[in-house]
């Protein structure tokens, strides 16, 4: 498996993969390959990765900037995450997350957040400890790994291409 940068020939494919990745889930309303559109076309899309194998693109994460209490320090947040469910539990959306974390790190960001399941974004280093705000989103749902320092607390925001998922 090859972990790579996305390039201007990859924008079908992981359109493709974020729809079959979440065609299942009931919890969402299904706009996920949408907001990956719209943060490119907004110029938002910090970091978008594709993990290649043989058959193709297998599996994407996307980060943006988000903004903390109304501030824009250098925090992002990860998502949507995809992988092709024929190839899911293979270990490929875990490559993808700790590749997106590492290229942060290393480039001295704060911080990343996350919405999703702490079952599985804990092992990462992910927390929620109560600092963050997002609408009504339950709190354990809430996660953030500080690189350096504290997490900031207050409201969290992300790009605009998010407002297509409604309130
Ligand atoms: C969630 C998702 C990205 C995980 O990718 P993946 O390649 O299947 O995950 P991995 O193979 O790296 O899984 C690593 C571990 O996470 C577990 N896991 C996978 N999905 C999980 C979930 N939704 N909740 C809790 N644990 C999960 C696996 O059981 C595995 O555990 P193990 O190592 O103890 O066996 C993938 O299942 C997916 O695309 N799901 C649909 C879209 C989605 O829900 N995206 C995330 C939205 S926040």
């Amino acid at each position: 498996m090859l972990i790579r940068p996305e390039t201007l020939s990859d924008e079908s494919e992981i359109q493709r993969v974020t729809i079959m990745a979440f065609a299942a889930h009931s919890h969402t309303n299904h706009t996920e390959a949408e907001i990956v559109r719209a943060l490119r076309a907004d110029g938002d899309l910090t970091l978008s990765l594709v993990s290649e194998m043989k058959d193709g693109v297998a599996g994407h994460v996307a980060f943006s900037p988000v903004a903390i209490d109304g501030r824009h320090a250098d925090w992002f947040g990860l998502g949507p995450l995809s992988v092709r469910p024929d190839r899911q539990r293979q270990g490929i959306g875990s490559a993808l997350v700790a590749r997106g974390l590492e290229h942060f790190r290393a480039r001295g960001a704060d911080g990343c957040v996350v919405l999703g399941d702490p079952g599985f974004y804990g092992r990462f280093g992910f927390v929620s400890d109560g600092a963050l705000r997002y609408g009504s989103v339950p709190m354990r749902f809430i996660q953030a790994i500080a690189f350096d320092g504290d997490t900031p607390s207050g409201e969290l925001r992300y790009a605009r291409a998010f407002d297509i998922a409604g309130p």
